[in-house]
């Protein structure tokens, strides 16, 4: 923390250790709405500060003795803006690299079941994109790698396990995958369903196919619509990852890369993937994909049972034809990045010259609710 900027990884540790700080965010509405940090409060200041209006500042009510960081897309704005508030003798920080460099900040919660079975849900709080390191005895598995492999590497060591396995639940349009780079990083077996139509080789693993890792086993359900090589994987009697195909408040939408007619096939078989899974037991906790909302560092997991999952999900009450009209009535528009990235994704690598941070930039539309 230099005297004009904090880093993600200082913010992040504040956030971590529960330190008080009041994060501004000032870029304009849109923006805002389109992704941000949980724990910020907006004050809609872009125009004004860039045009040399720094009162736009003494429109908000900064808590006494309080660090201020503020925010915006890039970190330039919210320079001008902390380096007002130091001349009101506030303690401010602008946040480097801003809102696309927090795109890359984590934070995780837990939860252990009486076998023993430890599930690690890995976070990027702003994207609301969810992963997991999943471990039993001294063997984990990774599934939707989502950060630096490094992160889960070190996840794992702390726990005593080794990566026996990576997978994908489909191949994302919102995110980079990082699995592939962790198989290749940690050795584990790359593991994808058959359906997957993917430009690298991995090991493909059937519907209903059963692996162990640890003395846990982990059952790969083919739950096609949102994608059509979509998995669920159930964990012993205890969980259900549920990638894109079930969220906690909506379900995945069935339209990328798809034309009407497809879209009408996609909805079919979400319709038909959702109901496979209702007939599973209510107690299992069902683990998605993504939260529509930006994550708190609360380090309280995002997840639900899988009946009040169906309790709140009134679009599950639906019969296949309403279910579908509905759909097709709700499909949100197709961010501009998210077919490049679906493309980086199934060739399993990207160019130097794609910058990540900007690729990825902006919230999550996997959903329909
Ligand atoms: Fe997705």
């Amino acid at each position: 923390m230099d005297d004009k900027k904090i880093s993600v990884t200082e913010l992040q540790e504040q956030l971590n250790k529960k330190q008080k700080v009041f994060i501004l965010d000032v870029r304009p509405l849109d923006q805002r709405k389109e992704w941000q940090i949980a724990e910020s409060t907006h004050l809609d200041a872009y125009e004004r500060l860039n045009s040399g209006d720094n009162t736009v500042l003494d429109e908000i009510t900064i808590p006494e003795n309080t660090t201020v960081v503020t925010v915006c897309a890039a970190g330039k704005t919210s320079l001008i803006a902390s380096k007002a508030l130091r001349k009101n003798e506030i303690n401010a920080y602008s946040l480097e690299g801003g809102m696309k460099a927090w795109n890359y900040a984590w934070n995780k919660a837990e939860i252990t079941f009486v076998s023993g079975l430890k599930i690690i849900q890995v976070r990027r709080p702003s994207k609301g994109v969810l992963s997991y390191v999943i471990g039993s005895l001294n063997e984990a598995i990774v599934i939707d790698a989502a950060l630096d492999p490094k992160i889960y590497q070190q996840l794992a060591k702390e726990n005593g396990w080794t990566i026996k396995f990576v997978t994908d639940t489909h191949i994302h349009a919102d995110y980079v995958s990082r699995t592939k780079e962790l198989a290749m990083a940690s050795g584990a077996k790359h593991l994808l369903i058959d359906k997957a139509v993917v430009e690298y080789s991995f090991t493909p693993i059937s519907d209903k196919e059963i692996i162990t890792v640890g003395n846990s086993k982990f059952r790969f359900l083919h739950t096609p619509g949102h994608t059509l090589e979509s998995t669920t994987i159930k964990v012993d009697d205890d969980a259900l990852i549920t990638g894109d195909t079930l969220f906690i408040d909506g379900v995945g939408r069935p339209d990328l890369k798809a034309n009407e007619g497809e879209t009408i096939i996609k909805s079919k078989q979400l319709h038909n993937s959702l109901s496979m899974l209702f007939s599973l037991s209510n107690s299992l906790l069902v683990l998605p994909a993504h939260t529509s909302k930006a994550v708190y560092f609360d380090d309280i997991l995002i997840g639900g049972t899988l009946s009040t999952v169906k309790e709140k999900l009134d679009l599950l009450k639906l019969s296949e034809k309403e279910f579908i009209k509905f759909t097709l009535s709700r499909i949100p528009p197709t961010p501009p990045n998210y077919l490049m990235i679906a493309s980086l994704n199934k060739k399993g690598s990207h160019e130097e010259d794609v910058v990540l941070s900007d690729l990825e930039a902006g919230g999550n539309h996997c959903a329909i609710s």
